[in-house]
Order: structure tokens, then C-alpha cells, then sequence
């Protein structure tokens, strides 16, 4: 036996168990997002490598150590999708859908960054991120953060707290920024080395560290708030109010910033403590500028991208169900040539009333059978043998339930089960 190929690190497979959970947030995601007037698209996983430099950043994580990035057999430059935001503007401006009106946007799918795998953080992750475009006022900030709050409660999730922060206008930031260099510059002996690297590319990264070290004078740091411009503070007021009406609890981070470059005034992350260190389970803000940046024309946008690897750990420490894909009826045919063709039809009509049916395919004894039938999950198990099948039969047993083994006549067994299952009236 040749040795067996494994997974690059970093990048997990979905096995069908872990999939139920994921398939139970996507469907509610689905449901909840359209309930909200979002529009799902769909763009390449990989783009261009400038795309991402200039909207994430030169001077992030992402985009100075953490992209898959390759020449193409033509020497081009490309890169594998490390978030969605950049990826969506670039097709909405490159598809005309974003001049002068309101769009609102969803996509899922994979994303890739060479970060230092643990849990919670992989190299090939996956997010559901949500986009709306067009609209300038808070309103629309408040209305995204509702609806991942009404996400959690569809799925019964909790504890999870929600903060916010806004970083003001580019020119407000580059005033903040100049003050913070100064108070950083002043304190140099204290920077640990990724904060002095940081330092003259990207203070406001500072403030984001982690290192115990670093914490008293990180607290101590000028705040941003303080140098906002008044349409910002105007905004995030009235953000805050917005909130405070919906009653949705926040906590104001006045430290939080992000790591991506495109963000102005609103950012906002929902973090919860049971996930250790990688606790943000959804995060976004407002990119008014990034559209333009892209070759647009001038258009706010916000937005955010939830975690499905740190949702589906959350929910499963919450004891939140997946979804239920399982035979609602298995179909054993007990013989060979003719029962097993029956025993076929039989299975499409049932699935003909809107029943998930699981044929057993490859023969075997009533035993094997009924072992398989219970290992897949269905209420009922349909019998067909030879004298089923000459009294145009079937023998249905309830797997689940203390109930007598009764026969059916063949043809009313669809609607018998249907009603049975799906409570509908038989047709
Ligand atoms: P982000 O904060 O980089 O934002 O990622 C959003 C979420 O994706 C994180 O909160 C986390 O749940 C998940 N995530 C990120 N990296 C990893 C990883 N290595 N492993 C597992 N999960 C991860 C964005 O990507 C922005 N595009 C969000 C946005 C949309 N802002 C505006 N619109």
C-alpha cells in the first residue's frame, strides 16, 4: 500500500456529523437574511493580489504575511481570497451593481490565510458575510447588527457580547495618528518588537495587541474618540441610540480597530469568552471609502463576515441541534429480482409525497436489514417480501414507537406515511 496523502495544515475536512450543525446556521442565515432583503452573490476565490493590497492594506497582517499568493502560468499575480468585502466590491463595480442604489449582499464560502493554525483559527476558514451598499446613515448599521442578533436567537445561541467602536474619517484617523506616534515614540522602551515595527506603518495595530506586557500603556494611550470629527460622533450617537431603542445590549471598545484598512466610524465585533482565545465569532463595520478606492463611484458601504468554524463550536458547546437530514423512511426489500424493483418504486413515491426515503441497496437477511434501517435514523421501516408483494402489500414498522407491526396495501402506503410524518392530508 502506497502511504496515504494528508490534508495541508491549517485545513480541515467537513465530515457529514460536523456538517448538520453548519448546515442547521447556514439554513437560518439563509432564512434570516432574506427576511432582511438580502440578495445572495456569488464571485471567483481567487482575484488579482492587487485587489487585496490595496483594500485590505499594504500594511496588515493579511496582506504583508498571511496570503496565498502564486504566478499564474501567464506570471500573473494572484491570490487566494483571504476575506469577501474586496471580492464583492470588485464584482459589484465590475457588474455595474452599485452605481447610484441601494444593494444588499450576501455570499459564503471558503477563505484562505497562512496564519499559525489553532483552534479557532485555520488556514482555509469559512465565513457568511454580509454587505450593504449605498446607504450612509446609521440606520443601516443598526438594522445589520439586528439582524445578527436576531441570528443568534433563531439558533439559540448565547452569550455572546456585542461591542463597538467607531475610527471617525480618514482625516480624523491621520490627526489620531500623529498624536498616537508621538505618545508611542515617547514610550519606545516599553513597545515590544511587533508594536516598534507597527510603530511608523500601522500604530493604530498597536493598540490591538495581546501582550500582557503592553497593557497598562495601551491604556493609558490617547483615545480616538476624543479626536472624531462631529459628523462620526454625530453617527455613532446615534448608532448608540438605535441600539439602546432596539434593546440591544453593547459595550463601547474604544480600543477596537480592526485589522483591515478599509474601515470608517463604525466597526463592531460580537465576542464571546467560551472559545478561548479566538473568540470573535463575527465582526464588520462601515467602508465608505473602499468603493472608490476600488474604481467606483463614491458609495458608503457596511458590512460584516460571521465565522462558521467558531458559530459551529459555539453552537456545539451550546447544545444547539443540527439539522435534521436523516431517512424519515427506510425501504427494505426482503428478496431479490422482482421485490427489489418494487421495492424501488415504492421509494420514489414516497419521495413523490415529499419524503426522505433510503432504499437498501445490495440485498442481505431481515436482520442486517432492520439494523441499518435503525442506524439511519428513520421512524419507519417498510418491509417487502414474497408475500407482501403477491398480497400487493407492504409491512410497516414503526422503529421509534411501541406500535404494532401492521400490514399496508402498496398503493396507500405513500399517502399512509405522508400523513403519518408530514401530518399533511393524504392525497
Ligand atoms: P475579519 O475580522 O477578518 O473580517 O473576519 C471575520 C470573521 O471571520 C472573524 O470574526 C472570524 O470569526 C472569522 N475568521 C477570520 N479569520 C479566521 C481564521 N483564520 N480561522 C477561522 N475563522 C476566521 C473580514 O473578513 C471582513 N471582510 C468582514 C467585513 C465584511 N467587514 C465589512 N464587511
Amino acid at each position: 500500500m502506497s502511504k496515504a496523502i494528508q490534508a495541508i495544515r491549517g485545513m480541515n475536512d467537513l465530515l457529514p456529523e460536523t456538517l448538520l450543525l453548519w448546515q442547521r446556521i447556514e439554513r437560518a442565515a439563509e432564512s434570516v437574511l432574506g427576511a432582511y432583503g438580502y440578495r445572495e452573490i456569488r464571485f471567483p476565490i481567487i482575484e488579482k493580489t492587487e485587489l487585496y493590497k490595496r483594500s485590505i492594506g499594504e500594511v496588515t497582517d493579511i496582506v504583508e504575511k498571511e496570503m496565498y499568493t502564486f504566478e499564474d502560468r501567464n506570471g500573473d499575480s494572484l491570490t487566494l481570497r483571504p476575506e469577501g468585502t474586496a471580492g464583492c466590491v470588485r464584482a459589484g463595480v465590475e457588474n455595474g451593481l452599485l452605481h447610484n442604489q441601494v444593494q444588499r449582499l450576501w455570499y459564503a464560502g471558503p477563505m484562505f490565510r497562512h496564519e499559525r493554525p489553532q483552534k479557532g483559527r485555520y488556514r482555509q476558514f469559512h465565513q457568511i458575510g454580509v454587505e450593504a451598499f449605498g446607504i450612509g446613515t446609521p440606520d443601516i448599521d443598526a438594522e445589520l447588527i439586528l439582524l445578527t442578533a436576531r441570528l443568534w436567537r433563531q439558533l439559540g445561541i448565547r452569550d455572546l457580547e456585542l461591542q463597538i467602536n467607531s475610527l471617525g474619517t480618514p482625516a480624523a484617523r491621520a490627526r489620531y495618528r500623529e498624536v498616537l506616534i508621538e505618545y508611542l515614540r515617547d514610550h519606545h522602551a516599553t513597545l515590544d518588537e511587533d508594536s516598534r515595527r507597527r510603530l511608523e506603518t500601522n500604530p493604530l495595530r498597536v493598540l490591538d495587541s495581546k501582550n500582557p506586557a503592553m497593557q497598562t500603556l495601551i491604556a493609558a494611550a490617547p483615545n480616538l474618540h476624543e479626536h472624531l470629527d462631529e459628523a462620526s460622533h454625530r453617527h455613532f450617537e446615534q448608532l448608540c441610540a438605535t441600539l439602546q431603542a432596539a434593546a440591544i445590549p453593547y459595550r463601547i471598545n474604544p480600543r477596537l480597530v480592526r485589522g483591515l484598512d478599509y474601515y470608517t466610524r463604525t466597526v463592531f465585533e460580537w465576542v464571546t469568552t467560551h472559545l478561548g482565545a479566538q473568540g470573535t465569532v463575527c465582526a464588520g463595520g462601515r467602508y465608505d471609502g473602499l468603493v472608490e478606492q476600488l474604481g467606483g463611484q463614491s458609495t458608503p458601504a457596511v458590512g460584516f463576515a460571521l465565522g462558521l468554524e467558531r458559530l459551529a463550536e459555539l453552537a456545539s458547546l451550546q447544545q444547539v441541534a443540527g439539522a435534521d437530514n436523516s431517512p424519515q423512511v427506510y425501504v427494505a426489500p426482503l428478496g431479490e429480482g422482482n421485490i427489489v424493483q418494487q421495492a424501488l418504486l415504492l421509494a420514489e413515491q414516497l419521495r413523490d409525497v415529499g419524503l426522505r426515503v433510503e432504499l437498501h441497496c445490495g440485498g442481505g437477511s431481515l436482520k442486517s436489514q432492520l439494523k441499518r434501517a435503525d442506524r439511519s435514523g428513520a421512524q419507519y421501516a417498510l418491509l417487502l417480501g414474497d408475500s407482501e408483494l403477491a398480497a400487493a402489500q407492504v409491512s410497516v414498522k414503526n422503529l421509534r414507537a411501541d406500535e404494532a407491526q401492521h400490514t399496508l396495501g402498496l398503493a396507500a402506503a405513500p399517502a399512509f406515511l405522508r400523513s403519518r410524518l408530514l401530518g399533511g392530508v393524504a392525497e
